[in-house]
């Protein structure tokens, strides 16, 4: 399987690899694994008062599309309310990268990851 200019650009030069402090308040932190596969993806976001993510970051044990949907959605989130950021769908992440079916999953795992993260978020401030 081939894949895309745009998968192999995320995978080898991923965008906010790294960690965000978990004990933050204004720190959510997505963890989230697939069943199908057994990849694992921590995503995190810093969230501002104003409630808008001024940063994210990720790391993720898996294939190169887990990899590249995670790079892709820490980039999109960046300037996002987190409002905006929880509408962001894993169709609109394995178009962008042209995802074959067999790796819509891994683009799943970003949905959830952000998810989780925006998640643990609201946990802690509301
Ligand atoms: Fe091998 Fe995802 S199944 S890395
Ligand atoms: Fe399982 Fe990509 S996350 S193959």
């Amino acid at each position: 399987m081939a894949y895309s200019q745009k998968v192999i650009d995320h995978y080898e030069n991923p965008r906010n690899v790294g960690a965000l402090d978990k004990e933050d308040l204004y720190v959510g932190t997505g963890l989230v694994g697939a069943p199908a596969c057994g990849d694992v993806m921590k995503l995190q976001i810093k969230v501002s008062k104003e409630g808008i993510i001024t940063d994210a970051k990720f790391k993720t044990f898996g294939c190169g599309s887990a990899i590249a949907s995670s790079s892709l959605v820490t980039e999109w989130v960046k300037g996002k309310s987190v409002d905006e950021a929880a509408t962001i769908k894993n169709t609109a992440i394995a178009q962008e990268l042209s995802l074959p079916p067999v790796k819509l999953h891994c683009s799943l795992l970003a949905e959830d990851a952000i998810k989780a993260a925006i998640a643990d978020y609201k946990n802690k401030n509301f």
